[in-house]
């Protein structure tokens, strides 16, 4: 893959960057800033190379179509807080407003375009419709930076299409991802034990698959770990349940018992009433939940249990939370195994933490980013890059530079 330095002399040219600013807010307030702060390198580097900056970016799940609260504008304030420069906010992304935007600026400038999923062509199914909103977007810059690691599972319009019509390269946040998931994938060194946690298993099949041929320990949390419990026969209340994955579960389980893979999962459980703060909630064993009670964490022996586990791996990567952390009673599983991390990380060990809520999780139980050997900014690309799954977002960058060398 071509990098920054491969675009050749940047200044007066206009560049492109798509990155991940799908942050989370409550009302225009943004609640973790994360993504924002990581893409800072690539937009800053840019710039002082006199590129006229065009950043480009999404933010939730609008349908095509612009909705206020999905509007990039707060994200411009804080962004330019943190270049420490003003950032011209274009209210389109590819309208009058960009373009004029785009035409005004001058080297250095930075300009952050209106969320591109307000444009149906930036989700389409079709490769037409994408094209066409592709060109649109390139018609506005010389040249491409794709730096929006989170997105990189993605085939949409500004990740994929448009690196097909401009000079195309990698962004650092993007090569800083993928040189760390490269060292998960390729010769780990063990013991390498993955935690595993979030609400759903349907969502994790593809990469437990994987995971049950390249990791020795499997340690896992949060929602998704009754239906491992119920695969087990156990009780499990009112807790969340996939029930049509329990067969898939159970084959699993099959599985790491074959390969030696070792399963370690939650001893106990903090069971409560209802989803809520207020809730009555005790700890119970994970095989006693009381039929009208949900897990809503793990218990403290098992994060003592999980803290035994993780103490001589030397390498973790872990995804998805141990319980519902927002929610002060139910956030001691997911601040257990943070604080083993952080002990490892300190022994010299390689923690990975991936993923939107895993990040905002651990920063608002307090960690630190530097406590952790790397905070991805991408959760499914993470684990989708972990699967082995193709990501077409990297695959296009590959591609074009394949196609310069023939030609
Ligand atoms: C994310 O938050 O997971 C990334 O920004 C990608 O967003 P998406 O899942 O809506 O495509
Ligand atoms: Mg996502």
């Amino acid at each position: 893959m071509r990098s920054i330095a491969d675009l050749g002399d940047l200044r007066g040219k206009r560049v492109l960057v798509r990155s991940d600013l799908n942050v989370p807010l409550d009302g225009s307030t943004i609640t973790d800033d994360g993504r924002i702060r990581a893409s800072v390198p690539t937009i800053t580097a840019l710039s002082g190379a006199g590129a006229r900056v065009v950043v480009c970016a999404h933010l939730g799940r609008p349908k095509g179509a612009p909705e206020d609260r999905y509007s990039l504008r707060p994200v411009a304030d804080r962004l330019g807080e943190l270049l420490g420069r003003d950032v011209t906010f274009a209210t389109d992304t590819v309208g009058e407003s960009a373009r004029a935007a785009v035409d005004a600026a001058q080297d250095g400038d930075v300009v952050l375009l209106e969320n591109l999923r307000f444009n149906p062509g930036e989700t389409a199914k079709t490769d037409e419709e994408r094209a066409e909103f592709a060109r649109s977007l390139a018609g506005l810059a010389d040249a491409y930076v794709s730096d929006g690691f989170g997105v990189v599972h993605r085939k949409q319009a500004s990740v994929y299409d448009v690196a097909r019509l401009l000079p195309a390269a990698v962004g650092g946040l993007v090569e800083t991802e993928v040189g760390v998931l490269r060292r998960l994938t390729e010769d780990p060194e063990r013991p390498y034990a993955v935690v595993l946690g979030g609400a759903k298993v349907s969502d994790k099949l593809g990469v437990i698959d994987n995971l049950l041929q390249t990791a020795d320990r499997l340690l896992i949390g949060g929602g998704m770990v009754f239906t491992f419990l119920k695969a087990q026969d156990y009780e499990v209340g009112t807790s969340l349940l996939e029930a049509d994955q329990v067969e898939t579960v159970k084959g699993y389980l099959d599985q790491a018992r074959e390969r030696g893979v070792e399963i370690v999962l939650p001893v106990d459980v903090v069971a409560a009433t209802a989803f809520s703060a207020d809730a009555d909630h005790e700890v119970v064993p994970a095989g006693a939940i009381p039929a009208d009670r949900m897990g809503l964490d793990i218990g403290p022996e098992s994060g003592v249990l999980f803290a035994e586990k993780l103490k001589d791996c030397r390498t973790v990567f872990w995804n998805g939370p141990m319980g519902a952390f927002e929610m002060e009673p139910y956030a001691a599983g997911t601040a257990a195994v943070a604080e083993a991390l952080v002990g490892l990380t300190r022994d010299g060990a390689l923690t990975v933490v991936g993923g939107g809520d895993s990040a905002a999780a651990v920063r608002q139980l307090g960690f630190s980013d530097d406590q952790f050997g790397h905070i991805s900014t991408g959760g499914g690309a993470s684990l989708e890059y972990l699967e082995g799954k193709e990501l077409p977002g990297l695959t296009v960058l590959d591609e074009q530079e394949t196609q310069e060398d023939a030609g």
